[in-house]
């Protein structure tokens, strides 16, 4: 039977008066995804209908008695930004799909997050956080090491310029970053090589504890998720000066002639190796529903693949973002994908 289902997102017209860096809203989506997400509902045979992701929500909803909300929202202020919608969907007594307000406040902290997954024995470039540009560097970070802000996404902060290989471009990175971004700035070893970024769909069987499982229970962990093909970001395709890494520019400016390969030419226990960390990664930040996950390969050390980041609120936009197009290689158009999300929700909720 078809749900009324409230699309809850934060469109970039939208977004609140702000005279901070011009790329504060990068993050945030567009009427073709709200539009597209309300399409591929109705495609579904549900009832969808958008609602903006701020305070007004608190009379809007009980007006619309939504049976589930699709929630994107990115949020607009404060550290755990990505988790106050769903807070508030708590406080009103309405499932949602994706992730929750823990895991939603922990993964938009990417220090946060390394620390869980460094817990767990999952493999994460090491790492310092810096407050100030004039704090001495831990001496078992070796140069290049990537710069990049604590609680950002859609590669704000990164530019071919992250990447830093004596004390001087360290420190002046550092001090550029901390004035435009007001936040604690994340300086980890550079990652030289291949990068692969996997989505996945659905949810492990309860209970899921968030600890790794031992070797036997493996198998258990990865029932019920469905591991998208890795996408590669094919660095061939652009200039030099991005330095081979994921940028803002070609997030943004450049995203609508992003070059890639998917599935990405990986050996086949290459790509179950990912999988099982994906799993994991999901697991031990208590990801629910969908999510992306994002590695490196070193190349350097045999291609072992790093973990940079989980992206528990991965980019929707038709045609265009990483998920979409994993899942267009899967077999899976736009439609498919939004009503795979909606229905691992729905039957988490028991809907
Ligand atoms: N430690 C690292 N080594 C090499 N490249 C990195 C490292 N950290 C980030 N990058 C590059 O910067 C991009 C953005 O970093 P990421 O942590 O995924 O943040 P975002 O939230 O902006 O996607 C990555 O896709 C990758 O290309
Ligand atoms: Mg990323």
């Amino acid at each position: 039977m078809g749900l009324n289902v409230a699309v809850l997102a934060n469109l970039k017209r939208n977004a609140p008066r702000y005279d901070g860096p011009a790329d504060a809203w990068d993050d945030l989506d567009s009427d073709v995804t709200v539009d597209a997400l309300i399409a591929a509902l109705q495609a579904g045979g549900h009832r969808a209908a958008f609602l903006e992701g701020n305070l007004s929500l608190v009379e809007a909803l009980p007006r619309l008695k939504p049976d589930i909300c699709f929630n994107i929202c990115e949020g607009h202020w404060g550290d755990s930004r990505e988790s106050h919608v769903p807070a508030l969907l708590e406080m009103l007594r309405l499932p949602y799909t994706g992730s929750g307000v823990l895991t939603l406040a922990l993964t938009l902290d990417k220090p946060m997050t390394k620390r869980v997954l460094a817990f767990h024995g999952l493999p994460t470039p090491a790492f310092q956080v810096f407050e100030r540009a004039d704090e001495p560097l831990d001496d078992d970070l070796r140069f290049p090491l990537f710069v990049k802000p604590s609680r950002e996404g859609t590669g704000m902060g990164v530019s071919g310029q992250s990447i830093v290989r004596d004390e001087r471009a360290l420190r002046e990175q550092l001090a550029a970053q901390l004035a435009r971004y007001q936040q604690p700035i994340l300086v980890e070893r550079f990652i030289r090589g291949r990068e692969v970024t996997v989505g996945v769909i659905g949810n492990l069987p309860p209970p899921v504890a968030r600890r790794m499982p031992d070797d036997e229970t493996a198998r258990r962990v990865l029932g019920g998720l469905r591991f998208l093909p890795p996408l590669e970001v094919d660095f061939r395709a652009y200039p030099e000066t991005e330095g081979g890494v994921y940028t803002n520019r070609m997030k943004t400016e450049w995203a609508h002639d992003f070059r890639y390969l998917c599935p990405a030419p990986l050996a086949a226990e290459q790509v179950a190796q990912l999988d099982r960390l994906t799993a994991a990664v999901f697991r031990v930040t208590g990801c629910r529903d969908v999510a992306r996950v994002d590695f490196r390969l070193d190349a350097d050390d045999g291609d072992r693949p790093y973990i940079l980041e989980v992206n528990p609120l991965p980019g929707l936009y038709p045609g265009l973002s990483d998920l979409v197009l994993e899942a267009a290689a899967a077999g899976i158009d736009h439609a498919g994908l939004i009503n795979a999300i909606l229905d691992a929700a729905r039957r988490r909720c028991g809907l």
